[in-house]
């Protein structure tokens, strides 16, 4: 097999709030496919940074007395926290508000403005005069034109769902000072998004994302690709645009400029270059982002790649949005969970587990019910993988010498049947089908499990010590397996259990290995039972 070179994202989270378990729908679904891609031997290197500029970042920071600087420090060491407890496990972790980020995000810029691309035009906006700032269109309140809905946002409706400019409000008022907004005019600078309607859409037809999005993005083209506006006025917590004193970059210019900021700062130490990555033909870029965000990565983002002389992703990867027990996320039900809080009552590598099992690379919003979850945990992690390890690990230990023999000869038969999975295993893996990769090592540990209940080995070693190790033998074997193909899923349960089989190597290939006559260490708890209560704590808090 030719090693294939993977650069992978995710999309860089907001250094405006802590990670919660929807944004973690991502991190682990991206983690999984990294960790499967190492795992069969791939070169795969696995980015992201805090997303750090911006009004809401610079407001938030004002309100706690704090520089703009040390609010995104402040979520940078508590999103790394976050990430490492749900073993996710970057490359490099970085920060979009970096001399790097800025440099490469300037370049952009003028090679866009050099090929006739950039332009100025005057708008007109709602203005904070006691502020003394613009106002976003989220920082604007008032009354729905259509339907009278008071207290909407200024760019939609969260009862009839219009969407407007917030120059159409009724009533408006300026979320940061309650006053009533100005209009006022100011120069911008736009990108001429329609100046790369082929480039994009070429690239779109080369199978970068799923055809349900394929089809959305030709309604966006049917309407027409509108110019895009990358400017924001003083204040702003952001980079300064070349040539200008007082404009800034919109922060959804330099996030995804991040990407490539990023991997510059990781290849700092190593033989290859951003360059090589983001603009050569040997490695190929994996983006994984939220359906929320598809625009900016589907039509944005490859022009500024295009016109920057950079390379076309790969792939881009969409997943829906979480829900809890059918609803959306929310503070009032207690089901806005953060990512601490869940970490700290439940064991991480379950969510993992229950996400995975859910995940199939589409589009759909996937549900944590809380009961399913409690459910599928204790059924499958627990009672179909970790039981094979415990029942027999105990009886090796307990009854026997701690010494693996041989394989008996139907227990050659169990590995064959299981090993004869994995390559479907691995193009599920491959595909985003984890739901399906799931199914089918499920499948796996119920033969074993079937296999060790038929044999009995508790009852054997009373009369047979010596066939009751070799089940044991056979069982553990299979053991080591499943936790292979579960590594990119489970990888701290994984480990443990490489560790207690003093099994050297646990990459894909080594499935064809076999452990015998050699000592296993002392089984230990690899991981308890999900209860109720443990659930029911985390949502009232
Ligand atoms: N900062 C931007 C991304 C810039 S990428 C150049 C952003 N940040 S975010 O923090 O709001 O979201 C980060 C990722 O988490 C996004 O891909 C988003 O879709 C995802 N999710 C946020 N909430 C989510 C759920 N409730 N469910 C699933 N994914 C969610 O967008
Ligand atoms: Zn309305």
């Amino acid at each position: 097999m030719t090693k294939r070179k993977l650069l992978v994202t995710s999309a860089l989270p907001y250094a405006n709030g802590s990670i919660h378990i929807g944004h973690l729908v991502e991190y682990i679904q991206t983690d999984i496919w990294a960790r499967f891609q190492k795992l069969i031997g791939n070169d795969c290197v696995y980015i992201c940074a805090d997303d750090t500029h911006g009004t809401p970042i610079m407001l938030n920071a004002q309100k706690q007395g704090k520089t703009p600087e040390e609010f995104i420090k402040m979520f940078h060491e508590e999103h790394q926290d976050d990430f490492k407890r749900f073993h996710v496990k970057f490359d490099y972790f970085g920060s979009t508000n970096s001399d790097e980020n800025r440099i490469l995000s300037e370049n952009i810029y003028k090679s866009a403005k050099a090929a006739g691309a950039i332009y100025e035009k005057e708008i007109e906006q709602l203005y904070d005069d006691k502020k003394g700032m613009f106002l976003p269109d989220r920082f604007v309140q008032g009354t729905c034109p259509k339907c009278d809905a008071k207290e909407q946002y200024g760019d939609s409706c969260e009862v009839c769902s219009a969407t407007y400019s917030p120059m159409d409000l009724k009533e408006p008022k300026s979320v940061v000072s309650g006053e009533v907004p100005v209009k006022k005019k100011s120069s911008h600078h736009f990108f001429k998004l329609s100046q790369f309607e082929d480039t994009v859409k070429d690239w779109l037809s080369k199978n970068v994302v799923r055809p349900e999005v394929r089809n959305k993005l030709n309604e966006w083209f049917e309407t027409g690709l509108r110019d895009w506006d990358i400017s924001r006025d003083e204040p702003y917590f952001g980079f300064k645009i070349p040539g200008t004193t007082d404009k800034y970059f919109y922060v959804w210019l330099d996030a995804p400029v991040g990407y490539i900021a990023c991997t510059q700062n990781w290849a700092k130490d190593k033989s290859v270059t951003h360059d090589d990555i983001w603009k050569g033909d040997d490695w190929e870029i994996h983006h994984f982002i939220g359906k929320d965000i598809l625009y900016f990565h589907t039509l944005f983002w490859p022009a500024m790649l295009s016109v920057g002389g950079y390379k076309q992703p790969e792939k881009v990867n969409i997943h829906g949005f979480l829900t809890v027990n059918g609803e959306k996320m929310s503070k009032s039900r207690g089901t806005f969970i953060l990512a601490k809080d869940f970490g700290e009552k439940v064991n991480p590598e379950f969510l993992r587990y229950f996400y995975a099992a859910k995940l199939n690379g589409g589009l759909d919003d996937l549900d944590l019910n809380l009961d399913d979850f409690l459910v599928k945990i204790n059924s499958d992690v627990l009672g179909k993988f970790i039981n094979i390890g415990s029942r027999l690990g105990s009886i090796l230990h307990k009854k026997l010498d701690g010494q693996l023999s041989s394989l008996s000869e139907d227990g050659e038969a169990l590995l064959t049947e299981i090993r004869a999975k994995a390559d479907d295993i691995k193009t599920a893996y491959e595909t985003l089908d984890f739901n399906k990769a799931m199914r089918l090592i499920m499948g796996c540990a119920d033969l074993a499990n079937k296999y060790i209940d038929a044999k009995a080995p508790w009852a054997m070693v009373k009369v047979d010590p010596d066939a009751a190790k070799q089940v044991c033998t056979d069982g553990l074997n299979a053991f080591r397996l499943l936790a292979i193909y579960l590594q990119p899923v489970l990888p701290e349960i994984s480990e443990k259990i490489k560790e207690y089989l003093c099994s050297p190597d646990f990459t894909w290939e080594s499935i064809n290995d076999t452990l015998s006559y050699q000592s296993v260490n002392p089984y230990e708890h690899l991981a308890g039972r999900l209860q109720k209560e443990d659930l029911d704590t985390i949502v009232q808090s």
